[in-house]
């Protein structure tokens, strides 16, 4: 269902009628004196389920939560507003998502677009994730085809540019990363389009681009931060993530995760719940191994139990050898 709040101005043309375009719905107008109950509105109930599973899934992020709860609340008031024939400009969607890596950025765009369809801002519930190379052409005239194909297949959806900040290159002065903002400015004004874009990256870097893109900045209305975790955060997210695949660390091996987490927090290519998973996977290999070279029959316990033995196994604790995470 899509308010007339998000009414679309067609202009009549044959050209102007691509995929983009979102199908426009007319709502009956409510009585002015008429009372809107926000706990009945389908919208409203799957919004909140979105948030329900975005909670339940992510550890911690309370920031990142509350961001997006704010902007569930802004559109459903505008939706709400539109259905009393309240006109006002479709709120601005673009975002940033800034933070380290393994942050849950990718995850929370996930959810964020299957909010955004819910709410009939965008009319699929897909993100489409590109670097600088799915936009930027290695020749004169390649480029803006490119970044044509890579905004035609987010179109009604996410757009989900990782790593924003490769696509300005102030010290390659013809650099073709330039037309792709160029382009992208336009896209991102259109009224017409029902596309939403995030731009994704470490913090100080986006900085540097948004300020040195006025434009662009001036287009993005959401900036999200996504703060590193804590090793007690950590140490959650690898319970849960154990959990979700029908394992679970007895005490010993939650003790000796942790302990883990400590030493690998510290080593170079940390990248957050990333490692966190990379971890448990693992554990579970040499979890395996173990339960192999048993040679005895197995309980069912014995093969949902991951030990200190799985843990300590970790090169981590081995000797200062570095334990790299597999890309
Ligand atoms: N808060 C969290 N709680 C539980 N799992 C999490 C959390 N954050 C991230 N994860 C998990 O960690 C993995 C990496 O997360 P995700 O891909 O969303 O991070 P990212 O910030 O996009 O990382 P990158 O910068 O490397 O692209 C995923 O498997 C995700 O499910
Ligand atoms: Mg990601």
């Amino acid at each position: 269902m899509t308010s007339s709040g998000f009414k679309l101005h067609r202009p009549g043309t044959a050209a102007a009628k691509t995929a983009t375009e979102p199908e426009v719905v007319e709502l009956e107008i409510l009585d002015d004196n008429a009372e809107l109950d926000l706990s009945h509105d389908s919208a409203r109930i799957d919004v909140e389920d979105t948030l329900a599973k975005l909670d339940s899934e992510l550890v911690g992020l309370a920031n990142v939560k509350r961001r997006v709860r704010e902007i569930a609340a802004l559109l459903l008031i505008d939706r709400a507003r539109s259905q009393f024939g309240l006109a006002s400009s479709r709120p601005t969607m673009h975002m940033s998502f800034t933070g380290g890596p393994g942050t849950g950025k990718t995850t929370v765009a996930l959810r964020m677009a299957e909010m955004l369809h819910a709410l009939g801002y965008i009319r699929k519930p897909k993100v489409h994730t590109v670097t600088r190379d799915d936009l930027v052409g290695q020749f004169i005239g390649h480029t803006a085809p490119k970044t044509k194909e890579a905004l035609a297949k987010a179109a009604g959806g996410v757009l989900f540019i990782d790593e924003a900040y490769y696509l300005f290159r102030p010290e390659n002065e013809r650099d073709y990363g330039q037309e792709v903002i160029e382009i992208l400015l336009t896209e991102m004004e259109s009224e017409r389009s029902s596309l939403v874009v995030i731009f994704a990256g470490y913090a100080d870097r986006m900085d540097t681009f948004f300020s040195a893109n006025p434009g662009l900045s001036s287009r993005v209305a959401h900036h999200v931060e996504f703060e590193d975790y804590t090793r007690d955060e950590l140490l959650e997210i690898s319970e849960l993530m154990v959990a979700k695949e029908n394992f679970a660390f007895d005490a010993a091996a939650k003790k000796a995760f942790g302990e883990y987490l400590e030493i690998r927090m510290q080593r170079p290519r940390f990248s957050n719940a990333r490692s966190v998973r990379n971890a448990v996977e693992r554990c579970r290999l040499r979890q395996a191994n173990r339960l192999v070279e048993l040679d005895r029959p197995l309980t069912k316990q014995d093969l949902m139990t991951l030990t200190d033995a799985d843990v300590y196994g970790s090169s981590m604790f081995a000797d200062q050898q570095e334990e790299t995470d597999p890309a």
